[in-house]
């Protein structure tokens, strides 16, 4: 029956309600660095509690088969934010050094690559970083800041320009490149001692002979010596910097309050949004769980799995206050929340004493830095959307953390030119019910420069396929490598093994191939393809663009003590 208002109200009501009138929605990105799928409750932890993530799951759907496109934290991170394989971009490496290790290095994601921060800010969005960056930063002149957020989308940088480094820590025993160079030392020692009695062998010789040696034992020491110094003796108070924006503000960084002041500003920042109603989006990139592990005294030792465990419920109450800032501020409904992590959990990774201080990986083969094994690329990741995802869902389908750009650029009302190749998809269909099979066919995995495994989701059928090519070079009877696993050493499978995924995840038991050879042939085919996409671009990971360049060194206050702290924060936390 149709009374005057009704008639009246209805149109009122579709203009008020019209989606061209919708505020656009917010977005809020999480992502972890080094935490494993089986470190949170909602993908089976029973011991450590992660009450806050498991909300974007109850709230909102879980990925269980979301994949990264590298198990390694650099290349990973650059097509998260780029939609793009990392072979497309540069940042795959053709050799042994994968991630970047130096701030003062000229190697970083070309700043001709749109990211997703720089797609929001063409629909209008304001953008932030908060936390760890990893993708390059000055390159030809110190504070040049090419690489740097502000030139890659984002309008507000709180973070760092690297990552965090056992070295980091206040434990003089925990270091990176000693645990990769364990017997450095004797190595020092044993170099300077050949020196020593060459130059002593040679006093019989002729004058100008010795002068040449001399000269050389002397300049090979200050070689040998220079990079002893940066490498090591310095490398924390050279590496771990704090900036707002391009301002260095604190060298080296204050750990233990880290995690509080990366929750403070992503509130901050929230609080900012809720007051101009601008739309937003905002990337917070966790320190946890990478090493040096380093927490608030009050989240030490409240649980039994020792440092590890304290950083994982401060980054999940990292999480809980982005969370509640939002319920604070009526901005749950119109607001995208997604968390991940970068890859897998370090199964090498040990402290100084001994203890576990890397992630678990559940039910899955291998971790961190092991190729194309699952346990280093299945994240664990959650989202939550009211307006299109159902509380509760559960996602199986393979996904991709490259489908992040597409996703939130469609949503974001943003459009995107066909001239650059996206390789993620747009997976809101899927998350949101109305589609039931994965956008994607395929999948490649690589390690550095190489395709490692390929994965196929046939149209028809509930079967995810992975064929694996090559296997990282495990210590004999160990599923571990000595630190990190290497891509170039992997071992060739010959015949390629092939793998259901979806009734044998853990990568245990290979099926025949010869009875599928027909599944086979289309991965192979599917590959050569990909392939042929393939545009050749600068290496950003070649060595030569990772070395440590002294005109690219920042340093804050007087060379060479180089220390100050962030003012804003100072004694806040103590
Ligand atoms: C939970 O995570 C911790 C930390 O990584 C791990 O040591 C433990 O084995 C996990 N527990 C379960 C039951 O999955
Ligand atoms: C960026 O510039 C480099 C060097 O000129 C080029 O090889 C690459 O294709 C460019 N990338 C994009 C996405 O335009």
């Amino acid at each position: 029956m149709f009374t005057f208002q009704t008639v009246f109200l209805i149109p009122v009501l579709l203009l008020v309600f019209s989606p061209s009138h919708a505020k656009p929605p917010n977005i809020v990105l999480m992502i972890a660095d080094d935490l494993g799928i089986g470190d949170i409750g909602c993908f089976g932890n029973t011991t450590v509690k992660t009450p806050n993530i498991d909300r974007i799951a109850k709230e909102g759907a879980k990925l269980t088969h979301h994949l990264s496109a590298s198990s390694l934290c650099t290349p990973s991170r650059a097509a998260f934010l780029t939609g793009r394989y990392p072979i497309r971009t540069g940042m795959a490496s053709r050799n042994f050094y994968r991630v970047s290790l130096f701030v003062a290095a000229p190697g970083g994601l070309p700043n001709n690559e749109t990211t997703y921060a720089e797609v929001a800010k063409t629909a209008g969005y304001k953008t932030a970083l908060i936390g760890k960056w990893h993708l390059g930063w000055s390159k030809n002149s110190l504070n040049d800041f090419d690489h740097h957020p502000n030139n890659q989308g984002f309008d507000y940088f709180y973070g760092y320009p690297l990552t965090n480094m056992k070295d980091f820590g206040d434990d003089p025993r925990e270091s990176l490149l000693l645990s990769i160079f364990p017997l450095w030392h004797y190595q020092l020692a044993t170099m300077v001692i050949l020196l020593i009695i060459t130059t002593g062998s040679f006093y019989r010789m002729k004058m100008i002979r010795l002068f040449l040696f001399v000269f050389l034992v002397a300049f090979g020491s200050l070689l040998v010596f220079s990079v002893h110094y940066v490498c090591i003796i310095r490398y924390k108070d050279f590496n771990s910097l704090l900036y707002r924006n391009t301002d260095l503000v604190e060298q080296p960084i204050e750990l233990p309050t880290l995690t509080r002041r990366l929750a403070a500003e992503g509130v901050e920042y929230l609080e900012d949004r809720s007051k101009d109603q601008d739309p937003f989006l905002l990337l917070m990139s966790w320190t946890h769980m990478h090493t040096f592990l380093d927490t608030a005294d009050k989240f030490k030792g409240r649980n039994k799995h020792g440092r590890y465990g304290d950083a994982l419920e401060e980054m999940d109450w990292g999480v809980g206050e982005i969370l509640n800032a939002l319920d604070r501020l009526n901005m749950v409904d119109n607001t995208l929340v997604y968390f991940t992590s970068d890859n897998g959990g370090h199964l090498e990774e040990r402290s100084a004493d001994g203890d576990v201080h890397g992630g678990y990986n559940g039910i899955y083969k291998g971790g961190k830095a092991h190729g194309a094994v699952d346990g280093g690329i299945r994240m664990p990741s959650v989202a939550r959307y009211p307006p299109s995802i159902r509380p509760g869902s559960v996602i199986d389908e393979q996904t991709s953390m490259m489908d992040i750009f597409p996703t939130i650029s469609k949503l974001m009302g943003a459009k995107l030119g066909n001239s650059i190749q996206i390789d993620g998809r747009n997976i809101m269909p899927l998350l949101s019910g109305n589609e039931k099979v994965s956008p994607h066919d395929f999948m490649f995995h690589y390690c550095g420069d190489e395709i490692h495994a390929i994965r196929y989701r046939p149209r028809d059928g509930t079967s995810t396929w992975k064929l694996v090519l090559k296997s990282p070079d495990y210590i004999p009877g160990k599923q571990v490598c000595l630190f990190v696993c290497s891509c170039k050493g992997a071992i060739v499978n010959d015949p390629p093994l092939l793998h259901d995924m979806t009734s044998d995840p853990s990568e245990k038991n290979p099926i025949d191939i010869t009875k599928h050879q027909s599944i086979v042939k289309t991965m192979l085919k599917a590959m050569k393809d990909h392939q042929a996409s393939i545009l050749p671009v600068d290496y950003q990971l070649d060595v030569s663009k990772q070395l440590w360049r002294p005109w690219l060194q920042p340093c804050c206050g007087t060379f060479p003590s180089c220390h100050c702290i962030d003012q804003k924060y100072h004694g806040k936390f103590r």
